[in-house]
């Protein structure tokens, strides 16, 4: 076992509350892409088609790109090692909640109970006229864009550039990252704003990092420890290492 991962599995063992905070990267081994670095969407898709303006402007091309990447491509996957990890360590006592940026339900669909989506959820529609919300189902989305009963424009319940961050997900997360003592960031290049700050909120009022990521992100330098690897890998070797299985 690694000097490194034998740190980690130490402080999630003594953590009095400790709470995980992901990003992209935690999912790539589901078969989604991450946003940034090698093979990531915005560097071969534009992002404009999830500008909020752009989106109002324009709901039927916005939506076509949305259905593609959203929900024909990404919307099949399935949750891997990390994500069951991270529910194991819940059920197990060793987590309290995970903070996730994204929108996938793949966390919820591994067995998370205590789940922040900071971003929202891809499987919800957003009535922009009524503010009814109903689940994703495919037949709704065969025309496009898609239309509440009251004929309102349905948008993907998740956030969009341009968009605040849903209020009670900012203040649990703010709440966490002011009671934890341990913040485990998975898969995140702590590019975007205001999501990154917390886990750096956190650090900055005692609580230790354990960061995971094959590569230095802008939370590396915050890092306790950083397990440079995988999600998948990393996440399984500690929830073994505290003696739990997956
Ligand atoms: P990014 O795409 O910015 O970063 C993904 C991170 O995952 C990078 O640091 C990679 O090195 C890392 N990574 C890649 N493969 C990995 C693996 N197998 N295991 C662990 N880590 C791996 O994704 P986020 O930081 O989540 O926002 O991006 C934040 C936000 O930017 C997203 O929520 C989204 C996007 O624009 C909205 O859509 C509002």
């Amino acid at each position: 076992m690694s000097e490194a991962l034998a740190r980690a599995a130490a402080l999630l063992r003594d953590a009095r509350h400790a709470t995980a905070f992901t990003g992209a990267g935690v999912s790539v081994e589901s078969g989604i892409p991450p946003f940034r670095g090698p093979g990531g969407l915005w560097s071969r898709v534009d992002p404009a088609f999830i500008e909020i303006g752009h989106f109002l402007d324009q709901p039927e091309e916005s939506w076509r790109r949305i259905k593609d990447i959203f929900y024909d491509h990404f919307g099949q996957a399935k949750p891997n090692a990390a994500h069951f990890g991270l529910a194991a360590l819940e059920a197990a006592g060793r987590l309290r909640a995970v903070i996730t940026q994204n929108i996938d339900d793949l966390h919820q669909q591994a067995g998370s109970r205590d789940v922040i989506e900071f971003h929202g959820n891809s499987r919800w529609l957003l009535c922009l006229e009524c503010g009814r919300r109903e689940a994703v189902r495919p037949e709704r989305l065969a025309t496009l864009p898609p239309r509440c009963r009251c004929g309102g424009l349905l948008k993907p319940d998740f956030v969009f550039f341009g968009e605040g961050i849903p209020e009670k997900a900012l203040q649990r997360s703010y709440q966490e990252a002011s009671q934890a003592d341990l913040f485990l960031v998975i898969g995140s290049s702590g590019e975007v704003q205001p999501a990154c700050q917390i886990p750096l909120l956190a650090r900055n009022r005692g609580a230790r990092i354990i960061e995971i990521n094959p590569h230095p992100s802008n939370f590396t330098p915050a890092a306790d420890v950083f397990l440079q690897g995988k999600a998948t890998q990393a996440v399984s070797e500690l929830v073994k290492e505290l003696g739990l299985r997956n």
